[in-house]
């Protein structure tokens, strides 16, 4: 009897992929004692917690057997139609709750999406860097990358530009991130917004736009998504509750007006998981009909990280001795750091000595381009643990900054 050799087991596109850095250190974080930078992770005390107990017993009580029960994969309709009116009032644009489907997290829908377009060694267009995430679900599909180079205003789009024009082949689309960007924070410019849009058009190449946290802008200014603008190839618009009420609901939506692409990955997400939980589907349709709330609430975190972000500008400012180089973000979750000279998954087996971790920037590089990054997360952790966090980061420079030059 022949036996398979055990990495034979697993299908070629196993080889590919990454063990996430940033779930990796999840594990390590849950000590009280580390302060941590590192995960994405939203501000628990923001939870709407008593509110969403008060609206699953509501749920219950109006629906009953309903939310628990099997349901259709495109969402429940009345959710399907908030996420239409959302976006037709951030975009200008007429969206119907035909042109959404609703999934189980957008980290799903970058995953279903993959399964649609990808075929292996496919390339994808970026920025550089990207969300991890997106990185982790392409590589399963056995995609390659074009890395387009992004400065403190997003995505460039003569890079853009010349990335396509150079292809051989065309990649399968674009993926970008255009508001308040993970890993960077950055927010791409008005101008080029259009601009990025009509080099997708010319080209002919879909377009991904993953707007997770559109909503966390700390200036007051709306910016208006990508699929605002009318272009005759395809604009794939993915939305998520994670930042807006919380992550563990695992609700998310993909809107489109093309309903090729809509049909498909409705058929991929019955393979997946047949449908997103009804119940959470149904709390937060019903938490989000209160329009008052919801506002009040959305601008209570971004009250909150508006504070955070300025706790960690001015304890960098003031802690970080010259060489690094940081960003102050209109908004989001993060801000991106640089340190001349240092590689900073170095830099990062110091600072945990120190009890303060961050996730090391070369992760987010589809080819591993740069080491001297790093992203630090700011909603996660209250001023003050900050201002320590930062200081501890500090020293950690300084010492290895010392030591490598
Ligand atoms: C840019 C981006 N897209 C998608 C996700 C995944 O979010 P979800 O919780 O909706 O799966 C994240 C999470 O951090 C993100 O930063």
């Amino acid at each position: 009897m022949t036996t398979l050799a055990r990495s034979a087991r697993f299908a070629e596109r196993t080889a590919r992929m990454r063990a996430s850095t940033i779930r990796e250190m999840l594990k390590v974080t849950g000590r009280p004692e580390v302060i941590s930078f590192a995960g994405g992770l939203p501000a628990p005390e923001l939870f709407p917690t008593q509110r969403i107990g008060e609206i699953a017993v509501e749920v219950m009580r109006e629906r009953g057997a309903a939310a628990l029960q099997y349901s259709v994969t495109e969402g429940i309709p009345e959710l399907r139609e908030w996420v239409a009116n959302w976006l037709t009032k951030r975009s200008g644009q007429s969206f119907s709750r035909e042109d959404v489907i609703i999934v189980s997290g957008s980290q799903q829908g970058l995953d279903l999406l993959g399964k649609l377009f990808l075929d292996p060694g496919d390339h994808v267009a970026l920025e550089c860097p990207s969300y991890l995430g997106a990185i982790q679900a392409f590589d399963a599909y056995q995609a390659r990358y074009l890395s387009v180079a992004i400065d403190e205003h997003g995505m460039l789009p003569d890079a853009l530009e010349h990335a396509l024009a150079h292809a051989n082949p065309l990649p399968k689309f674009v993926y970008i991130v255009p508001n308040f960007q993970n890993p960077t924070g950055r927010l791409l410019a008005h101008d080029r917004r259009e601009a990025i849009v009509r080099i997708c058009e010319r080209f002919d190449v879909p377009l991904i736009e993953d707007d997770a946290y559109a909503a966390l802008h700390f200036d007051g200014i709306e910016h208006p998504p990508l699929i605002s603008w009318n272009s005759s190839s395809p604009i794939i618009y993915s939305g998520t509750a994670s930042k807006l009420m919380a992550p563990g609901l695992r609700v998310a939506w993909i809107a489109t007006k093309d309903h090729d692409i809509l049909d498909k990955l409705v058929l991929a997400k019955q393979g997946a998981d047949l449908h997103a939980s009804s119940l959470s589907q149904y709390v937060f349709a019903q938490y989000v009909n209160d329009d008052a709330a919801f506002i009040r609430h959305i601008e209570s975190i971004r009250e909150t990280y508006r504070k955070r972000r300025d706790a960690m500008v001015s304890a960098l400012a003031r802690e970080m001795p010259e060489g690094v180089t940081f960003n102050r973000p209109d908004g989001g979750m993060f801000l991106w750091c640089e340190i001349e000279g240092v590689d900073t998954a170095d830099l990062l087996a110091l600072a945990s000595q120190s009890n303060v971790v961050f996730v090391p920037g070369v992760s987010f590089f589809a080819h591993r381009e740069r080491t001297d990054g790093m992203r630090l997360n700011f909603s996660n952790s209250g001023e003050e643990k900050i201002a320590v966090g930062i200081e501890r980061l500090a020293h950690a420079v300084r010492t290895i900054a010392g030591a490598t030059r």
